[in-house]
């Protein structure tokens, strides 16, 4: 008998099939996320679930799974998934790094450009009828080339950030929980203490997980101490800034402006403060919405799952401990 694995949702073709071939599977075909009680009821006699950052993978979910070994997840962040409970059952957790690096880095750049440069208000204005001449004060927004771009996490997707930044000639500092001295050197970054990372920056972008650690990260008293003409992007989690202290930040022009592919929750409900901000562009998680990229994560999240039923070590398993024994 071939093992049974649940899909949260349609994934790119390709990765279906993949899984076809020696799986039988059944998907969630709805737009939305799969609703609680209908993963409930599909759990209890699945091998394997695929699982997606929008689908809240906790102890309950496992306990009605008995038969689970692998929960695979479509995605770089697993912070959806409680990988603590997960770990205790000996379940796998599977993750796909590596192929949204640069698609996502190519991502936040696009956010940064488009944040400085007022873009999505220029073309707002332009529908609006509110282009009526060339004029020297309309829609002035701020250099990018030559000014100080603040990385908070100098991972992979934070590396190509640098890079990117390179052609624009930013000067770039960085903070980490660790130095990264060949990164230094290789990419002519400098390390900085968060806090002084954020006084001196121009533009600060967030490439940190989601964990305790970084929770409301940015909150009230890190705003204070950015610039006046500090630019927040951020493609990481909602979670890391804190979205009250970022709406005071932004209405009282503590900081000049935000552009945010991920919220606090998500998706941002319509009636959220945020909204009602002109300073503040926010796009709706899809830093890593290539064709080409979210093919490879389809497809690396199957390769993880089958490695992982057939009791091979997935390539990217975020729990190897249940390996063990
Ligand atoms: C991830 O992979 O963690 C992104 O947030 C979704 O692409």
């Amino acid at each position: 008998m071939k093992p049974k694995v649940y899909v949260n949702r349609l994934i790119p073709e390709e990765a279906l099939r993949k899984l076809a071939q020696s799986c039988d599977y059944r998907i969630w075909e709805g737009e939305l996320v799969v609703p609680r009680d209908v993963l409930l009821k599909e759990i209890p006699q699945i091998d394997a679930l695929l699982s997606l950052v929008s689908d809240k993978i906790d102890a309950p979910i496992m306990d009605a799974a008995p038969k689970l070994r692998v929960i695979s997840n479509m995605a770089v962040g697993f912070d959806n998934i409680d990988v603590r409970e997960a770990t205790k059952r000996k379940i796998m957790v599977c993750n796909t790094p590596g192929v949204l690096t640069e698609t996502t880095a190519d991502f936040a750049f696009a956010l940064l450009l488009a944040a400085a440069r007022r873009v999505v208000e220029g073309e707002r204005n332009v529908r609006e009828g509110k282009w009526k001449t060339w004029g020297p004060m309309i829609l002035l927004g701020h250099d990018i080339h030559h000014a100080t771009l603040g990385i908070i996490g100098l991972g992979r997707i934070g590396a190509e950030m640098a890079k990117r930044a390179k052609g624009f000639d930013m000067r770039i500092i960085y903070s980490d929980s660790v130095r990264r001295p060949a990164l230094e050197k290789s990419l002519g970054v400098e390390f900085r203490e968060l806090k002084t990372l954020l006084a001196e920056s121009d533009f600060v972008t967030i490439h940190t997980p989601l964990v305790p650690e970084t929770h409301h990260l940015i909150g009230e008293e890190r705003f204070k101490i950015m610039k006046k003409t500090a630019i927040l992007v951020n493609t990481a989690r909602g979670p890391i800034v804190d979205p009250k202290a970022l709406y005071n930040a932004l209405h009282t022009h503590q900081i000049a402006y935000a552009a945010l592919d991920v919220t606090e929750p998500e998706p941002i409900p319509l009636n959220d403060p945020l909204l009602t901000l002109d300073n503040i562009l926010i796009v709706p998680h899809i830093a890593s919405a290539s064709i080409a990229t979210r093919t490879k994560m389809a497809t690396i999240a199957v390769d993880n799952l089958l490695a992982g039923l057939k009791g091979e070590r997935p390539p990217h398993i975020v729990n190897p401990e249940v390996l063990a024994g």
